[in-house]
């Protein structure tokens, strides 16, 4: 196995792949990507991580428009 790590919310099922899916959309915060997703947080373990893919992308966009 080893593929935990595929899933950023553990609670609701999000995977990595849907939370970049939402930032993309738009979302600038977890409480984006939560509703994005129809969900809401539970133990909010994930928080941390949807904070840090956030704060990664938007480096990336950063980045890309210099
Ligand atoms: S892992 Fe996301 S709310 Fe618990």
């Amino acid at each position: 196995m080893g593929r935990a790590a595929l899933y950023v919310c553990n609670c609701n099922g999000i995977r990595e792949r849907q939370v970049r899916q939402a930032i993309e959309a738009g979302a600038k915060r977890p409480r984006d990507v939560f509703a994005a997703h129809d969900a809401r947080p539970q133990c909010a373990k994930c928080v941390c991580d949807m904070r840090r893919m956030i704060q990664d992308q938007a480096e990336a966009l950063a980045l890309a428009a210099e």
